[in-house]
């Protein structure tokens, strides 16, 4: 347990950005981004830590989507730079970026499955379009990241016939087959019911620990996020306000992030603060 205050400005490892870290995988300096007028992000920094569960939290339209999305180069910043285990991301040519890219996975709020393909399909796309594997290799690999989330034997089904929470593992299945370093998860459990979130809390700390992936999960369930988070950096004012060990994050004295997770659930919070009321 982190019992040093001080530890909850850390939001940044003190490691060159642009050199590979053991520690540190993704790392964001001066990050800003505008949309027309709307300035979204402003000069921020983050560092996500490799092989743990980060979590970041902010309010709806803070702009937690649109920084995940620079992590990948789905978005350009307009000023700043993005360093994936040492390498620029900016500096990417177009061939360089699709491979690069497929150091990441992405698991969508509605799963993103295509209707129309069944389970096994579904999975069976990223391997398709971006591996030479056979046709049977394939059908192995997507038999074993089915079993491994429980979803043996739906191979034939449609995403249309599954239930809120095996879509998501669908999802997360389809994410795997390719060997992700780093999971993305973009509000994982937004409607699903409370048996179905701790489903998926699950299946994040197992895909992580199993995998050895580093995780990136936007998330406003505040249960969920003290039963996964190792770090958590809270964004606000398009900036990072805090970052640090979760259990750091829950103790913060900085009166926005006490409010935000008094608000938003108060004996998740209890469990790790020793009691915050
Ligand atoms: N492609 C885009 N074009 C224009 N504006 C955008 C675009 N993507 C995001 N925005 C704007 O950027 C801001 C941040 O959006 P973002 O989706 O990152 O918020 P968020 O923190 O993920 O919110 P939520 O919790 O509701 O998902 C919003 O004002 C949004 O309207
Ligand atoms: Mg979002």
């Amino acid at each position: 347990m982190e019992t040093n205050p001080a530890r909850a400005s850390e939001i940044i490892g003190l490691s060159p950005p642009d050199q590979p870290d053991p520690r540190w995988q993704v790392r964001v300096r001066g990050l800003s981004k505008s949309f027309g007028p709307n300035l979204v992000l402003d000069n921020l920094d983050l560092d996500i830590e490799r092989g743990k569960v980060n979590v970041i939290l902010g309010a709806s339209g803070a702009g937690k989507s649109v920084l995940i999305k620079h992590f990948m180069c789905l978005l350009r910043p307009d000023k700043g730079h993005i360093w994936v285990d040492g390498t620029d991301v900016l500096s990417l040519n177009t061939q360089d970026l699709s491979k690069f890219r497929r150091k990441f996975g992405l698991v969508f709020q509605f799963s993103a499955l295509f209707d129309a393909l069944t389970v096994e399909e579904n999975c069976a796309f990223p391997l398709r379009e971006h591996t030479k594997k056979t046709k049977a290799e394939i059908k192995d690999i997507v038999a074993d990241r089915l079993g491994s989330l429980g979803l043996q034997g739906t191979q034939k089904k449609y995403p249309g016939e599954l239930s809120g929470g095996m879509r998501k593992r669908v999802g997360l299945a389809r994410a795997l087959v390719l060997e992700p370093e780093i999971l993305m998860y973009d509000e994982p459990t937004t409607g699903l019911d409370p048996l179905a979130t701790r489903n998926v809390d699950e299946m994040i700390l197992d895909a992580c620990q199993r995998y050895k992936v580093t995780s990136v999960v936007i998330s406003h369930d505040m249960a969920s996020v003290f039963r996964i988070a190792d770090r958590i950096a809270m964004l606000n004012n398009r900036k990072i306000l805090e970052a640090g060990p979760a259990e750091v994050i829950a103790q913060s004295t900085d009166p926005f992030v006490y409010e935000f997770l008094r608000a938003s659930g108060v004996s998740a919070i209890g469990k790790l603060a020793g009691g915050v009321t």
